[in-house]
């Protein structure tokens, strides 16, 4: 019998200027587990929910704790519609690297929501451009009522940047849209095939830091060392495009977001 998902106890919040609410957990799975219960509450008061869902190692005991609770039948998934934050690219549909590959397997079929309420990227598009202006066009007309994040390493050479959101890395315009990024950077594709041993492409699909910061519930969760480092630059250097997750700053945008992390990320947070 699945037990009901119990809300760990809270270490405490980091109070911060800019951003709704910073919570910490003991651990990452705590964190986790925490980080499920609010993406089910989101549903609980509205099962029609469009969300943009994360990818990565961040998110898959996240998704495994709701999994787990949709088998139990304590939440229904079925009329919500999912989006995704990014892909790879070119990358097959079955491509185990590739991140609809990843929603399928960790989120639509274990949530047991309808093929046809999934908006993926299509990592095998003939044409790119015209991918990106597809996935634009399909934003446009649907309002994102929570989008998931996750954030990447901090800059090898220079801590104080990156710390990316989805694929937009150091250098993105706030106020990008969708697009498509032929060449990612050294840091993200050294972390991918290097450090992951990852058979990754150079190109990728992402949604941009402005359909990312127009969903009207935002929620990143990050667990650990490098993230805690990405996090405080992000929190407290100055607010700009070198490290993109400090967009979550912006006055319409901090009070909407939520920030789950262990006790791991939060120590380099408050002692750096
Ligand atoms: C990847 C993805 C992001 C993800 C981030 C963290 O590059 N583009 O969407 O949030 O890096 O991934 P992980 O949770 O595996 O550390």
């Amino acid at each position: 019998m699945v037990e009901a998902l119990t809300v760990p106890r809270q270490s405490f919040e980091i109070p911060h200027r800019d951003i709704g609410k910073i919570e910490v957990f003991r651990t990452a799975d705590e964190t986790a587990i925490a980080t499920a219960a609010a993406i089910m509450e989101v549903v609980r008061r509205n099962p029609e929910a469009a969300i943009t869902y994360a990818t990565g190692a961040t998110m898959e005991p996240v998704y495994a704790h709701i999994a787990h609770q949709v088998s139990a039948g304590r939440i229904d998934f079925s009329q919500t519609k999912a989006f995704h934050l990014d892909e790879r690219y070119p990358c097959a549909h079955n491509d185990c690297s590739g991140f609809a590959h990843f929603i399928y397997e960790r989120v639509v079929r274990p949530f047991g929501i309808p093929l046809e309420h999934v908006s993926f990227w299509n990592g095998e598009a003939a044409d790119p451009h015209a991918e990106v202006q597809r996935y634009r066009e399909l934003l446009s007309r649907q309002p994102i009522d929570l989008t998931i994040l996750g954030i990447g390493p901090p800059g090898k050479d220079n801590p104080a940047i990156d710390g990316h959101i989805a694929f937009n890395e150091y250098g993105t315009p706030f106020e990008s849209d969708c697009h498509y990024v032929p060449l990612l950077a050294k840091e993200t594709l050294d972390r991918d095939r290097v450090e992951r041993g990852e058979t990754v492409p150079d190109g990728a699909f992402t949604q941009g830091l402005r359909e990312i910061t127009g969903a009207k519930k935002i929620i990143l969760t990050g667990y650990g060392t490098q993230k805690g480092i990405a996090l405080y630059h992000t929190l407290y250097d100055e607010i700009c495009e070198d490290r993109p997750a400090s967009v979550l700053r912006l006055p319409h945008v901090g009070d909407k977001t939520q920030l789950f992390i262990d006790q791991m990320a939060a120590a380099e947070i408050l002692a750096p």
